[in-house]
């Protein structure tokens, strides 16, 4: 089995409010081996941003808690001092945020961003900083990146500042890259354009990849393996093929109404977009007793209602968390 680069298990992040704790990542495992992407998809507040911010340790603590373990490399995060969390964000893992422009700092040059983390934790000196942040302009496909490097982010379309983004978060050669709705804030032809580079750059940085999106298309074009988030919850977990072939949970088999085709090209993504499922999400603040999704659900029964679903191996690396889910016979 190919190395366990990311092991989350058991993770719960929970908020205390002034009316009631807010179970925002309530029970959550899974894993990324070295060089894998994993998609994580799920409608709005399912937990998605929680996440992969409590893997970076970014919650605000309090009112947010995180317990459970993520095991990087071996070794778990939330055990960390806050300093040794400084040396693995930005380095040996980075994240690229929704919204380019809030992340990049307006009064510094694109080089001086790119160039601070280098130096920061690569020891680089100015000179060999502007080098190499030229050359991960280059490598984003900037123009005349030699001249970009001087200039700031207001000087550029949105576009072009994700790919800052994109070249600031592979600096330092991470091993896991976390992207968190990468292309939303982007317009469709800029999305596109953006998706084609990481997928370009998939290959050749051979980072692993978290990658959070509501896109079908992108998860469909990306992803070797996808987790499916309900509530806090895993719900689903599956090779991309099986899962869109053969989705098992309802609420999957919702979301997938209007599924792309495998390999289906970036054309006409707007089409892709997870489906409306009727109802609403539980509210996160009480304890859920039973499934989830039993409110939501066409094949709900009393035991759905009572008791909650385990997560369980349904057919070779496929696990789902529903009582009536069949499973295949499963060769020993
Ligand atoms: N600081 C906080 N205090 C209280 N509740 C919070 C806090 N941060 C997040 N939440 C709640 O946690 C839940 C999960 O939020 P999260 O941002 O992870 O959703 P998401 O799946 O990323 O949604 P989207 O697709 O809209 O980005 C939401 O109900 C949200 O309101
Ligand atoms: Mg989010």
């Amino acid at each position: 089995m190919a190395e366990r680069l990311l092991e989350v298990e058991d993770l719960r992040t929970h908020f205390r409010t002034i009316d009631g704790t807010v179970r925002a990542v309530d029970g959550v495992s899974f894993h990324i081996a070295s060089g894998e992407t994993l998609a994580v998809v799920g409608e709005s507040g399912c937990g998605k941003s929680v996440t992969s911010m409590s893997i970076l340790r970014l919650i605000q603590e309090p009112p947010g808690k995180i317990t459970g373990s993520v095991r990087f490399k071996g070794r778990d995060l939330l055990k960390l001092s806050e300093k040794e969390m400084r040396d693995i964000r930005g380095n040996e893992i980075s994240m690229i945020f929704q919204e380019p422009m809030t992340s990049l700092n307006p009064v510094l040059t694109v080089g001086r961003q790119i160039g601070e983390t280098l130096k920061l934790h690569q020891g680089m000196d100015d000179k060999a900083a502007e080098a190499r942040a030229i050359e991960m302009l280059e490598l984003v496909h900037i123009p005349e990146a030699r001249r970009r490097v001087k200039e700031y982010p207001h000087q550029l379309s949105g576009g072009m500042r994700q790919r800052v983004m994109i070249a600031m978060a592979l600096a330092c050669n991470p091993q896991l890259l976390i992207a968190d709705e990468p292309t939303t804030a982007l317009d469709v032809t800029i999305q596109a354009q953006i998706l084609e580079l990481m997928g370009e750059l998939k290959s050749k940085v051979g980072a692993a990849i978290l990658l959070i999106t509501h896109d079908l298309g992108v998860v469909a074009e990306m992803a070797e393996r996808i987790v499916v988030m309900y509530a806090g919850r895993k719900v689903e977990e599956a090779r991309a093929a099986d899962l869109f072939g053969s989705p098992r949970h309802p609420y999957t088999q919702g979301l997938l109404g209007a599924v792309p085709k495998l390999g289906s090209s970036l054309e006409g993504r707007g089409r892709t977009r997870l489906s409306e499922i009727p109802g609403i999400v539980p509210n996160l603040k009480r304890p859920i007793e039973g499934c989830a999704f039993a409110s939501r659900c066409p094949n709900v029964t009393d035991l759905c209602r009572k008791v909650a679903p385990g997560v369980e191996l349904k057919a070779p690396g496929h696990f789902v968390a529903c009582h009536h889910a069949p499973r295949e016979a499963i060769a020993a």
